[in-house]
C-alpha cells in the first residue's frame, strides 16, 4: 500500500501517519522530520533547510525531491510506504508521478486531513515533539502521561522553532498558495480521500483505517 498524507500544518498528518505506520509496519517518510534530523546532526542539508523552515517557507523542490527519490528506492519501501508532508507543490507531485511511473508503482490513496484555520493555530502552538522518535504531543489535546517525556520511548519533548504563532501563520499562507492545489490534482486522479480532521485523534484514525480498508 502506498499512501500520501496531505493537509495543512497542524492537521494531524504526523500523528495519524505514525499510528498507521505502526499498525501496518509500512515505513513513514516525513520530509519535515528528515530535515529536522539533518539539522540536529548539523549536516549541510540540515543547515540549508533551516533557513527556509524558520521562516515557514518551503525548501526548494529539487532538494526535497532528490531526498524522497532516494528514500523510496530503498528496499524497505518495496511493499509500500506512507508519505507525510510530501508532495507539497505541483512540481513535487509531478516528479513523484514520474518516479512512480519509472518504477511501475502507483499511489493507492491520498488521505487529505481537513481542519479549520483557528484550530490549526491552536494545535501547532501547543505542540511538543519527542526529540528521539519525533512523536507529536499536545499540551492540552494529547498530553504525555509524564510532562515533558515521550510515552513511546522516554525521550525529551521540545517545541519546534517553527511553531511560534507568526511562523505558523506564514506556513498556513504557504500551504494555501502552494500545497492546496494538490487537493484538486489528486481529486482529478480519483484517489483523494477527505477525512474530517477536527474530530478527536482516535476517531480520525478510525476513519483513515476504513478508507484504506483495514477497518469496517
Ligand atoms: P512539516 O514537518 O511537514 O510540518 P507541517 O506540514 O507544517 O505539518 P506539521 O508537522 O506542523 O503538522 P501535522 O499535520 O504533522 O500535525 P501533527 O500530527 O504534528 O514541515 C516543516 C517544514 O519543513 C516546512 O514548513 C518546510 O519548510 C519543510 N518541508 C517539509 N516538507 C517539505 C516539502 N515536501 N517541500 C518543501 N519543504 C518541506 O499535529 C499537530 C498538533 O495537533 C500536535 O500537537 C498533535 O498532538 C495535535 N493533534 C493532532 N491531531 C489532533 C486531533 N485530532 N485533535 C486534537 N489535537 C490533535
Ligand atoms: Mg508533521
Ligand atoms: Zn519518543
Amino acid at each position: 500500500m502506498r499512501l500520501i498524507f496531505l493537509g495543512p500544518p497542524g492537521a494531524g498528518k504526523g500523528t495519524q501517519a505514525e499510528i498507521l505506520a505502526e499498525k501496518t509496519g509500512l515505513p513513514r517518510i516525513a520530509t519535515g522530520d528528515i530535515f529536522r534530523k539533518a539539522l540536529r546532526e548539523q549536516t549541510p542539508l540540515g543547515l540549508e533547510a533551516k533557513a527556509y523552515m524558520d521562516k515557514g517557507e518551503l525548501v526548494p523542490d529539487d532538494i526535497v525531491t532528490a531526498i524522497v527519490r532516494e528514500r523510496i528506492l530503498l528496499p524497505d519501501c518495496r511493499h509500500g510506504f506512507i508519505l507525510d508532508g510530501f508532495p507539497r507543490t505541483l512540481a513535487q507531485a509531478q516528479s513523484l508521478d514520474a518516479l512512480l511511473d519509472e518504477e511501475a508503482m502507483q499511489i493507492d490513496a491520498v488521505i487529505y486531513i481537513d481542519v479549520a484555520d483557528e484550530e490549526l493555530i491552536a494545535r501547532a502552538t501547543g505542540r511538543r515533539v519527542c526529540r528521539s522518535c519525533q512523536m507529536p504531543y499536545h499540551i492540552t489535546f494529547s498530553p504525555p502521561v509524564k510532562e515533558g517525556v515521550c510515552d513511546a520511548c522516554g525521550g525529551t519533548l521540545y517545541q519546534r522553532d517553527d511553531d511560534r504563532e507568526e511562523t505558523v501563520q506564514n506556513r498556513l499562507n504557504v500551504y494555501k498558495s502552494q500545497t492546496a492545489p494538490l487537493v484538486d490534482y489528486y481529486a482529478k486522479k480519483g484517489i483523494l480521500r477527505q477525512i474530517d480532521g477536527s474530530q478527536p485523534i482516535d476517531r480520525v484514525s478510525l476513519d483513515i483505517l476504513k478508507v484504506v480498508g483495514i477497518a469496517e
